[in-house]
């Protein structure tokens, strides 16, 4: 890939030849799947193939959590590797072809959690319901993209939420507390009731709702960047793994792209496992994932909690 000329504070990853051999070496093709399937040797794994070689060959029922990034039904090219827009019912089709056989590698307690936009959403929403017990849908509202001059511009995705068996399964909303300014303190015989008072202003840990409105797309000038056309935030899935995945579990994603799923897994002591079809994404994933042996830092989560958008200042007087 030609070198990007980069501006001095955009941090945006990049790999050169000489890494690109060194982590390409790292990752686990089809035929190596083939050779070993053992869950040991396939933990903490980027297996760089398609989806539909190696679904077959993975071991069940071992997944504390999976999450689905898949490609949305929008014509994208995935460097080189072009996902064109279906009718709803091809698309509906192209998730079953797929879909049943990633929720068979979940453990009968195991979480998944499949991303979309407003577009693809009902199709994603009947195959969560064809093959789990569909819990919620959070909305994340995301700060992307120019506005449309004939359309309203797209400011939000679902993530939905299904479990294996309803009655039991890993939940730790404890994990997951905000902390958010707040805007009417309320006293109780003239104490705060349920918030601090700072030199920054009055803060309450709250349980976090199914919209979330606190987490900004990667940006050039984040370390986490890369130059994946649909990254998530690390905050994102720093959320999701938290609050389904114990401690030691394991995380899979199918469609691992730049590796966020994998790296905030590596960050919070999960152990991971992904698929991604283009090298290149692979490698970028690889490296991410190596970068994390020194920082375990996911931006916007401090203290153990996690912190509204733009509170950098009081995040920094915390940490
Ligand atoms: C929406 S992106 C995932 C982005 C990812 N969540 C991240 O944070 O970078 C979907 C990814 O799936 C990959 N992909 C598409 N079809 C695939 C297939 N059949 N097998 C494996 N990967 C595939 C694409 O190359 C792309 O990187």
């Amino acid at each position: 890939m030609a070198e990007k000329i980069r501006a001095e504070r955009n941090h945006t990853l990049t790999v050169d030849d000489s890494e690109r051999l060194l982590y390409s070496q790292n990752l686990l093709t089809a035929d190596g799947l083939k050779a070993n399937r053992e869950l040991s040797f396939l933990t903490n794994k980027t297996i760089c193939a398609d989806l539909f070689d190696v679904i077959d060959l993975l071991p069940q029922g071992v997944a504390d959590l999976v999450v689905i990034d898949p490609p949305y039904n929008l014509t994208k090219d995935y460097n080189g590797l072009k996902f064109r827009a279906l009718n709803q019912s091809e698309y509906l089709e192209y998730l079953r072809s797929w879909f049943p056989k990633v929720v068979s590698l979940l453990k009968p307690n195991g979480s998944l959690y499949l991303c979309g936009d407003w577009k693809c959403t009902s199709a994603l929403q009947q195959v969560m319901e064809e093959n789990l017990t569909v819990l919620n849908r959070i909305t994340w509202q995301r700060e992307k993209g120019r506005g449309a001059l004939s359309n309203w511009k797209n400011g939000m995705e679902d993530i939905w939420f299904g479990v294996k068996n309803a009655k039991g399964y890993y939940f730790d909303v404890e994990a997951v507390k905000m902390k958010r300014k707040v805007l009417a303190p309320y006293r109780e015989n003239g104490k705060p009731k349920d918030w601090k008072a700072t030199d920054d202003g009055n803060v309450r840990l709250t349980y976090p709702s199914n919209f979330w409105d606190d987490i900004s797309i990667p940006y050039w000038s984040m370390p986490e960047n890369t130059d994946h056309p649909t990254q998530k935030p690390e905050k994102l899935l720093a959320k999701l793994i938290l609050a389904s995945c114990p401690e030691g579990g394991l995380v899979f994603d199918p469609f691992l792209g730049s590796g966020t799923t994998s790296v905030v897994a590596k960050k919070l002591g999960r152990n991971y496992l992904g698929v991604e079809i283009n090298k290149e994404y692979a490698v970028w994933a690889e490296k991410r994932i190596a970068l994390a042996n020194a920082n375990k830092t996911v931006q916007g989560y401090v203290d153990g909690v996690f912190w509204e958008r733009n509170s950098l200042n009081l995040q920094k007087k915390c940490a």
